[in-house]
């Protein structure tokens, strides 16, 4: 319910204004006063006086309208309600909040508030799946802001088919009431009711009990994606090798050492919707532990270690009937050959997508905080710049959501 909620909405130009006034109903049927702010192109699809009527308050068009800014209006206008909630939301107003452009009402009262922003996105499915508004998406998101769709159908206009149609009325006012709830998840995170497992970091594999082999994994990258997917509202089950790093908040941590050991904790974290496989698992370790230290017999001959392949736990999960979730995400992390190397990988472990990283010495990769990635899969190669790993993880976890509504729209 939104009683006594007082919901600030911004109609921006778009066919789907249209329906904002029905709304303006559905919020109000649930008890919240709605105060509308229309901007220049909101007011060539529908007319203020429609919005006026059905809100029954003031219609907020105007930066400088005289009366409201004796009080600088839109600064309280900003201040006073519980939320502000875009419907429709249009490109090129999210991009304006992206570079915190001020130019009219509407961008004005966005950046002059605080309050939760609810943003009902529509636009031409092209528009929405070009790379501009793609970055702005995960801005967005980044920022804090909350989304509702936008959906898959029909284009009111083109008749063409593709995410970019306004999520319903009914279903954004039942996420607006969510999010004041204090619903935190209220739907309208990008992973809210999701499980997404997660590997990282390296593995240690005993030769004795003090000695073991290892790699150079910080579990950066990892423990950032598990990071980024608990803030977008997943329930993550990290998996991690031994790292000296902390455990990132709000996610399920299963500490192992070694590779059986993390292929038995990810198969017991399973089922998910999503896994990413982020850790650099030994692809060997010794046959058989000694249970003492080994020492230097007088030979002067080193012991032979007799080496056995470790479990591939990605493959392992990607043929697997039933374990395997809808979307696996490998990593990998090659010298030389990247490409060719992730493409054989995504077909030999059967993976969705590989994420691939030169981790030759001098990127500095390895241990450290950027990270230059490709996302490869059936559809191509996507290659992102040079980024710190959080934004990596930020970004993949946006492209994970993508995909996972996508997903479910089919
Ligand atoms: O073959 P390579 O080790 O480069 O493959 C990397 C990908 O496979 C990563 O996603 C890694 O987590 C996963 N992997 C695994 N188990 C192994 C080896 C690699 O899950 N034993």
């Amino acid at each position: 319910m939104l009683t006594n909620k007082r919901v600030v909405l911004i109609i921006s130009g778009g066919i789907a204004a249209y329906k904002s006034l029905d709304l303006i109903r559905r919020l109000r049927e649930r008890g919240a006063s709605v105060h509308a702010i229309m901007t220049r192109g909101a007011r060539e699809f529908v007319t203020p006086l429609a919005v006026g009527a059905l809100t029954a308050q003031k219609v907020y068009t105007d930066l400088f309208d005289r009366e409201a800014e004796q009080d600088v209006g839109h600064i309280r206008l900003a201040r006073d309600y519980d939320l502000i909630l875009i419907a429709p939301a249009t490109a090129d107003l999210m991009a304006k909040m992206v570079h915190g452009i001020a130019d009219d009402l509407a961008t004005a009262v966005l950046l002059a508030s605080d309050k939760p922003v609810l943003i009902a996105p529509a636009m031409n499915p092209k528009m929405w799946d070009n790379p501009a508004t793609r970055r702005n998406v995960e801005t967005l998101h980044a920022d804090g802001k909350h989304f509702i769709g936008p959906n898959r159908g029909e284009m009111a206009e083109s008749g063409e088919a593709g995410v970019g149609r306004m999520a319903e009325p009914l279903e954004i006012a039942e996420a607006a009431s969510k999010l004041l709830s204090g619903d935190a998840d209220a739907g309208t995170r990008p992973l809210s009711g999701r499980h997404i497992v997660i590997t990282s970091g390296p593995t240690h594999e005993p030769i004795d009990p003090v000695r073991y082999i290892a790699n150079r994994s910080s579990g950066k990258q990892g423990h950032a994606i598990a990071a980024a997917a608990a803030e977008a509202g997943a329930r993550v089950t990290l998996i991690s090798g031994p790292v000296s790093i902390p455990d990132p908040q709000g996610v399920d941590v299963i500490h192992v050492e070694t590779a059986v050991q993390m292929l038995d904790a990810v198969t017991s974290a399973l089922p998910a919707d999503v896994a990413v496989m982020a850790a650099a698992v030994a692809d060997w370790r010794v046959a058989s532990e000694g249970s003492q230290k080994i020492k230097k017999d007088g030979s002067g001959k080193p012991p032979a270690l007799e080496m056995v392949e470790n479990p591939d736990i990605l493959a392992t999960i990607g043929h697997h009937e039933s374990l395997r979730p809808a979307l696996l995400v490998g990593f990998a992390a090659e010298t030389q050959n990247l490409i060719d190397n992730a493409r054989s990988k995504l077909e030999r472990k059967k993976a969705d997508w590989i994420v691939a990283n030169d981790v030759s010495p001098e990127t500095g990769i390895m241990g450290g905080d950027a990270n230059t990635v490709r996302i490869v899969s059936s559809d191509g190669i996507d290659a992102w710049p040079a980024l710190n790993k959080s934004e990596v993880a930020r970004r993949l976890v946006v492209r994970i959501a993508e995909a996972l509504q996508a997903d479910s729209q089919n």
